[in-house]
């Protein structure tokens, strides 16, 4: 199964770019996919720029990536408490497309930070509005302290207990026979 994963961040060092997709070498039989925000660049969002453009290239490419995929795991950046620019700015102009951005596709949501609040505000802020969105929220796990629990060399969380959490999140996207 195809699964696509994005940090909710347009830098390029992004923590939450390598938390999406370390996860998703955790759903068993996975192929993954991995999008980059800065990939999508879009002016701001406005309703008279809608107006004169349409949907913009990069906002249908966003969205086409995400209906092709099985199924989406998405790590959220938080950036004072809440979505980066970059990314309400993206899912803004993809939402003029269809609200239902994320087309049903079973999604985890993820999210974390240097700091032990573990990016949990913007979380909380994506599963409350999940459900308009076409979101099939399977799971939903904060990571904090992402320095103190990911392995720089092995290129994984070695933390137990954030480990398990994420295992338990992938595992949730895979199908019923690869599980
Ligand atoms: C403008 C700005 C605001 C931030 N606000 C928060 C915040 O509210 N909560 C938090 O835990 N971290 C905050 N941070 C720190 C981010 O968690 C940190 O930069 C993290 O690496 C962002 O994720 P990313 O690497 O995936 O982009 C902020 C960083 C910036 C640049």
């Amino acid at each position: 199964m195809k699964i696509l994963t994005f940090g909710a961040s347009n830098a390029k060092t992004s923590i939450n770019k390598v938390l999406a997709r370390f996860t998703a070498t955790l759903v068993p039989g996975a192929e993954i996919d991995v999008l980059d925000l800065s990939d999508y660049d879009l002016p701001i969002y406005s309703e008279d720029l809608e107006k004169q453009i349409g949907h913009p290239p990069a906002a249908k490419a966003f969205f086409e990536k995400i209906g092709s995929a099985d199924g989406v795991i998405v790590s959220f950046a938080e950036h004072n408490g809440s979505y980066t620019a970059a990314y309400k700015n993206l899912f803004d102009w993809a939402s003029r497309i269809d609200q239902k951005v994320f087309q049903n596709k079973p999604t985890v949501y993820l999210a974390t930070s240097p700091g032990p609040g573990g990016a949990a505000s913007v979380l909380a802020a994506a599963k409350g509005s999940a459900p308009f969105f076409g979101v099939d929220l399977k799971a939903a796990v904060s990571v904090p302290s992402f320095y103190d629990v990911f392995d720089a060399k092995t290129g994984r969380i070695e933390d137990p207990n954030a480990l398990a959490d994420l295992i338990a999140a992938a595992e949730t996207l895979a199908p019923p026979e690869a599980a």
